[in-house]
């Protein structure tokens, strides 16, 4: 249905009644705010900026608390995010606030990658955000939604310009969270040079097309004051909880040599605008942009990666459904297409193995024909070897006889002659043994 259809259709259906009675309807917001209240809120805070920037200070004067707080060391291997949640109450309001900081930040030699941490965890709160939705069973009613409402950029308060790794961070940064700029440690810069240094930040963050979180001007009873806010931008803060006797009173100010800074002092520094800004005026609305740009942005694109689609390529509305049945079919056709590679993978291979063992099997065939002529030919040499031996064997028994018998018949002969000369007898042995040899 056109827009213009819409509006004459919704002219013509929407009647105004006026009601003889009071019907109860009225309570609708009271029954929204008892139930939010009962629900509790919860606020996620990212700190972003140097190691000693004063973010902890900041975060324990804005809460008027004490967090548990530990120093980060200088020698970091890259830059780590560290959640802490707290559970904290002012009147019947329960707020579950997160703190994260980004330890290490600055610390590296090398800060190419220093912002991809921070963007990934981001990244990783909303993903999980997103599969709670995605759920059949989806209880976000008490999910405790972690994704970062706001993120604090402390600047550095050099008087100078911002150092390019700000630049880079907050670029990365800003189409996935809140930001607001902060300069930190404001006491430590002159109120001349503070006023050229907000003024300096602004105009880079401007070039550099950096988008900070504005004050939203749309809502007329906080248009005024955050519009007067957005000019203040970046607001120059000092953090403590030490408390000084100012007059004769306590106040939460940091004292020094030549004089006292008073944190909830106007024309000391802009603690109170930040707090009035962060919490008091705009706590719902950063909550809220949170999850209708930075988060539908990400859904968007993760969705849109996922194959999901709104239309089809001719511009035509395309349900979730169609999307899911389109995606189901490609997928199965896919799954199809990858088994089938598979199968025709497999017979090849057992194929190639086949004839890879046939080859081996006609070796090895080929090996045993082999052996077996030389064992046949070693048989055959061995057969003639024992026939020879054989031979010997007996042509030695048959001299041995021989010579027994001559031994025998000379012994007789001797015993039949005794007179018989040496050298007769000799030559007739001589001439036995002639014979025997060659017989
Ligand atoms: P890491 O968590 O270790 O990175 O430090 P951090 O950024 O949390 O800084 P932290 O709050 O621990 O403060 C570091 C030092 O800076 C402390 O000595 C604070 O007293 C001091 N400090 C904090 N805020 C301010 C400030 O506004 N002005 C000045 N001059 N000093 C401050
Ligand atoms: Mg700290």
């Amino acid at each position: 249905m056109a827009a213009t259809d819409l509006e004459r259709f919704s002219n013509e259906e929407k009647r105004n009644l006026s009601l003889g009675g009071h019907v109860g309807f009225d309570s609708l917001p009271d029954q929204l705010v008892s139930k939010s209240v009962a629900q509790g809120f919860s606020f996620n805070i990212l700190c972003v900026g140097e190691t000693g920037i004063g973010k902890s200070t900041l975060m324990n004067t804005l809460f008027n608390t004490t967090f548990e707080t530990e120093e980060a060391s200088h020698y970091e291997y890259a830059v780590r995010l560290r959640p802490r949640t707290y559970d904290l109450q002012e009147s019947n309001v329960h707020l579950k606030l997160t703190i994260v900081d980004a330890v290490g930040f600055g610390d590296q030699i090398n800060k190419d990658e220093s912002y991809r941490p921070i963007v990934e965890y981001i990244d990783t709160q909303f993903e999980n955000y997103l599969q709670e939705e995605l759920k059949i069973r989806r209880s976000l009613f008490n999910y405790h939604d972690t994704r970062i409402h706001v993120c604090l950029y402390f600047i550095t308060p050099t008087g100078h310009s911002l150092k390019s790794l700000d630049l880079v961070t907050m670029k990365k940064l800003d189409s996935k969270v809140n930001i607001i700029p902060i300069i930190a440690k404001a006491d430590t810069i002159s109120k001349s040079e503070l006023h050229k240094f907000k003024i300096k930040i602004m105009s880079e963050l401007v070039s550099n097309g950096v988008q900070i979180y504005q004050f939203p001007t749309d809502d007329d009873a906080v248009a005024e004051i955050n519009s007067v806010m957005n000019a203040h931008l970046p607001f120059a803060v000092v953090g403590s909880t030490e408390e000084v006797k100012v007059g004769n009173k306590m106040v939460r100010a940091r004292q020094y040599p030549w004089g006292v800074v008073q944190v909830e002092n106007e024309s000391h520094c802009d603690f109170v605008k930040l707090r009035e800004m962060l919490i008091r005026v705009n706590m719902e609305d950063l909550r809220e942009q949170t999850h209708a740009r930075h988060y539908e942005l990400y859904r968007r694109c993760k969705l849109e990666e996922m194959g999901f689609k709104d239309t089809d390529p001719d511009n035509q509305p395309f349900s979730l459904q169609e999307t899911y049945e389109t995606k189901r079919k490609e997928f199965l056709c896919e799954l199809q297409k990858k088994e089938e590679e598979m199968r025709q993978m497999f017979v090849n291979k057992v194929k190639e193995t086949e004839s890879e063992l046939k080859e081996k099997e006609r070796d090895l065939h080929e090996k045993f024909e082999h052996l077996k002529r030389i064992h046949q030919e070693e048989k055959r040499k061995v057969e003639e070897k024992r026939r020879e031996l054989e031979e010997e064997m007996n042509a030695f028994n048959r001299r041995k006889v021989a010579v027994e018998t001559l031994q025998c018949q000379s012994l007789q002969a001797t015993s039949q002659q005794p007179l018989k000369k040496d050298k007769d007898k000799k030559k007739e042995w001589i001439v036995t043994m002639w014979d025997v040899n060659i017989v």
